[in-house]
């Protein structure tokens, strides 16, 4: 969704915050702006669309050397809520008739109510953003310092909030705040740059701080300095980011998305790296932080978590309950608080994100607290407010994941969901050797998942299959529903063809009624005990004329089958993860033959932090 980069040290800042809002872009948006600090004024440019629009705006604004006068600046790119995709609406935001500048993250819950008390003091709104409410109430509070009057506007504020500001009257100031919306603070070399994400200022520096609800900090070329909405001093250390510059970058693929598919088999050695343990047959989880005994208390799992996550939640209800004998239910994070969830302290909550922002699941995962429920968060981006508020759970390890279409993070997910389910069935009804089995299969997932992508190319000679086709079906038992349901989303999120993830056998009581002739049905039928079964609900759709594309395990027959696109044997559960890659190639490669805008997708964002 919208994302934030500033500037202050002795650098042109216009090619720094250009080049991160370029990083940012995954995230999502829909127009672009910023403002610098020049001298004793502040100017400001916007635009609609994309940031090469921006930049082609710059250049056409300002000659060469201009942009390359050292100055402040701050940058957004916005996802619109509160008011459409123009000009008017994209940040940053002014008061004082231009003195501040600001830009925002999140949502001021409470702003008609600001925006109605200051136009009865004159003011004359130019947007129709929840954020040029907050602009203006600063500049209300403004008499001189800008940190106290970012506080004061604050203390008012109800809602979620990532800022930074400037004023003209302050050089070589940034004031930065947050409340519900992540901001990070880069410290480098005689500059330092604040953003929303580390991906946005990775190429200048490693050294980060990572600002926690409630603070605001005054960001200068070479002090950082915190304090709370009570103006307490706060101490936050400077830590290190854990991947490099490359990370972030393509590394030579065409889109981040391909790049990400083939980093799993990297990704899932990263995600099993020192908890399995072999000879026990078990995992080890430091990140679940509680006793054997307390794991033995729990009664029940509820896994929440949203999209992409709620399918691994899927894999893991069936790892729980078939390896660790306990009762388990995925439940979808929108809900769970809105239904006066039954949750009890012998419950564990497993919230599943991969960026650790989503509105739905941090709601989620506050209702389970307050009703007392053990909390578990499994998420990706460390430091993220799921994260922090969670306070204890397992990180997955897969790596900044770029593309809005999840994939590494989804089958680090599952690996890691399997992992738990393992090292709570040992200390429960399952068997060492069982234990030992299933621990080996596990850490052969980065070679099944290589031997998945070494069928790239079979795999993108199917994605003709597609091409003219309005519609598709995926079909799964078991666990597979999860991956069928996961395989379907990715098809239509990145291809915008309208795919169906269904049981294959809740099938034949609605949706056969939509099988014409050609339609691509992809069909899960690995080895499982209800493989068979699988293959009677395929032949019910062959017996319509739909196209079959079957995914079975190698050195299975395919009887029927149009096309068939092959997994390596193993295990049942662990299966979910070599067929999620496969159905992630087939969705890449039917997006590239539409032509479609792969790693950006229209009308999504990166992490939702919106309900
Ligand atoms: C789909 C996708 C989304 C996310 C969902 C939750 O490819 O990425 O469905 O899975 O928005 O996001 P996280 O995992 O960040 O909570």
């Amino acid at each position: 969704m919208c994302g934030i980069i500033g500037y202050v040290g002795g650098a042109p800042a216009i090619p720094v915050l250009l080049a991160g809002l370029k990083r940012l872009e995954y995230r999502g948006y829909d127009s672009a702006g910023f403002a610098l600090q020049r001298g004793n004024e502040l100017v400001a440019l916007k635009s609609v669309g994309k940031v090469a629009r921006l930049a082609e705006k710059t250049r056409d604004t300002w000659s060469s050397e201009a942009q390359r006068t050292p100055c402040t600046g701050i940058a957004h790119t916005r996802w619109a809520t509160h008011g459409s995709p123009t000009e008017p609406n994209a940040h940053p935001h002014f008061a004082e008739g231009g003195g501040i500048a600001l830009v925002h993250n999140g949502i001021i819950e409470n702003y008609r109510a600001i925006r109605t008390r200051l136009e009865a003091k004159g003011h004359v709104f130019v947007s129709e953003t929840d954020t040029e409410a907050l602009a203006r109430l600063i500049g209300e509070c403004h008499r001189g310092d800008l940190r106290a009057a970012v506080i004061a506007a604050l203390r008012q504020i109800e809602g979620a909030y990532g800022i930074a500001v400037l004023s003209r009257d302050e050089p070589g100031v940034i004031v930065a705040a947050r409340k519900g919306s992540p901001l990070v603070i880069g410290v480098g070399e005689g500059e330092s740059l604040v953003a929303s994400d580390p991906a946005a200022i990775i190429a200048h520096t490693r050294r980060v701080i990572y600002l926690d609800d409630g603070d605001v900090a005054r960001i200068t070329a070479d002090h950082v300095d915190i304090i709370d909405l009570d103006e307490a001093r706060i101490d936050r250390a400077v830590g290190v980011l854990g991947f490099a510059a490359e990370a972030v970058e393509k590394g030579g693929y065409e889109h981040f998305m391909l790049k990400e598919i083939h980093e799993q088999p990297e990704a899932l050695r990263n995600a099993l790296r020192g908890r399995l343990d072999l000879p026990q047959g078990t995992a080890v989880l430091a990140g679940m932080g509680a006793s054997p005994r307390d794991l033995a208390e729990i009664r029940r799992i509820i896994l929440l978590g949203c999209g992409t996550s709620l399918h691994a939640g899927q894999v893991g209800e069936h790892a729980f309950c078939d390896l660790a004998g306990v009762p388990a239910g995925v439940q979808l994070a929108a809900e769970f608080r809105y239904r006066n969830p039954l949750v009890d302290p012998s419950d564990l909550v497993i919230a599943i994100s991969q960026s650790g922002e989503t509105a739905d699941t941090l709601a989620a995962v506050r209702e389970a607290r307050e009703k007392g429920a053990v909390v578990l968060g499994l998420v990706n981006v460390v430091g993220s407010a799921i994260a922090r508020e969670t306070g204890r759970g397992v990180y997955l390890h897969a790596g900044p994941e770029i593309s809005v279409a999840s994939t590494k993070a989804f089958t680090c997910q599952v690996a890691v969901l399997l992992q738990m389910a393992l090292r709570l069935g040992r200390g429960r009804r399952l068997s060492r050797e069982r234990g030992i089995e299933i621990a080996a299969e596990l850490a052969r997932l980065p070679e099944l998942v290589g031997a998945v992508l070494a069928r790239e190319a079979d795999i993108a000679a199917i994605a003709q299959r597609f091409i003219g086709r309005e519609h598709a079906f995926y079909l799964g038992r078991g666990p597979m529903h999860a991956v069928a349901l996961e395989g379907a989303l990715k098809l239509k999120e990145i291809s915008y063809i309208h795919a169906e993830g269904y049981h294959a056998a809740e099938l034949k009581h609605g949706p056969i009624a939509l099988l014409t002739p050609g339609t691509p049905v992809v069909v899960l039928a690995n080895r499982s005990s209800v493989r068979d079964k699988v293959w009677g609900n395929a032949e019910e759709c062959r017996a319509r004329g739909s196209c079959i594309i079957a995914v079975v395990t190698e050195g299975d027959e395919a009887p029927g089958a149009d096309e068939v696109l092959r997994i390596p044997a193993c295990d049942p559960l662990v299966a979910t993860i070599p067929a999620a890659v496969a159905l992630q190639l087939l969705a890449y490669y039917v997006a590239r033959l539409r032509g479609c805008p792969i790693d950006q997708p229209r009308n999504l964002a990166k992490s939702v932090t919106v309900e």
